[in-house]
């Protein structure tokens, strides 16, 4: 698959060498944006508060299916939104899925370690399904599907309860989402 993702840092970046490691072509644009219009995905992963201002400065987003997996930190959706990914939905049309925003990009090295595959919790339209469930195998994780966009919200608020967890300390949920040796 041809994948670009906007953002290139932890998540961007990480999951780009992960699926590179799979097989996948992937093109990776920063601040400057550029165009996505040869791509079978595009992943967005950057500041939570940013997304409009990014994909302002990204070509070819018409129709493409889009994995968005920024959270909310310290900013809020466009204004009108409930979601940064029903945002995003209304500027590309196409296939939208929310993922990847409840796991951390500092796993990312440990998950061929996993005794079992983490969990990666994505909810979105069904269009998408087969192209979002395979990038999250693809990347080492078992997709949990979610429900359509209309659980984007909660899905993007649920990172608050993440951050609880752990900083709560490891329980039974979070063994499922993290590998092991991490604990
Ligand atoms: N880190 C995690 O574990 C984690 C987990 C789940 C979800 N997330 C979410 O994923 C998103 C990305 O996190 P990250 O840790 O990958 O961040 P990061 O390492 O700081 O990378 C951010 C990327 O976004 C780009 N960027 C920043 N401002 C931009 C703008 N105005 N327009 C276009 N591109 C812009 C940067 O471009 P340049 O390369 O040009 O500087 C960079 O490539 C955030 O929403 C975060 O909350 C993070």
């Amino acid at each position: 698959m041809k994948i670009a993702t906007v953002g290139r840092g932890n998540i961007g970046g990480g999951l780009g060498d992960l699926w590179e490691q799979a097989g996948h072509e992937v093109t990776r644009l920063g601040k400057d944006g550029g165009d996505v219009s040869g791509a079978d995905a595009v992943l967005l992963a950057v500041p939570g508060g940013a997304v409009a201002d990014a994909l302002e400065k990204v070509q070819g987003l018409e129709g493409k299916t889009v994995i968005d997996a920024t959270n909310l930190i310290g900013a809020e959706p466009p204004s009108g939104f409930a979601s940064n990914a029903e945002f995003v939905k209304s500027k590309t049309n196409g296939p939208t899925a929310k993922s990847f925003n409840l796991n951390f990009a500092r796993l990312y090295d440990q998950l061929g370690q996993a005794k079992s595959r983490p969990c990666n919790i994505w909810s979105g339209d069904e269009e998408a399904r087969d192209t979002v469930e395979q990038l999250i195998r693809d990347a080492g994780y078992e997709p949990v599907y979610a429900g359509g966009l209309e659980n984007a919200p909660a899905q993007e608020a649920a990172i608050k309860l993440f951050f609880g967890i752990v900083q709560g300390g490891p329980g039974p949920f979070f063994y499922r989402m993290a590998p092991p040796e991490e604990l």
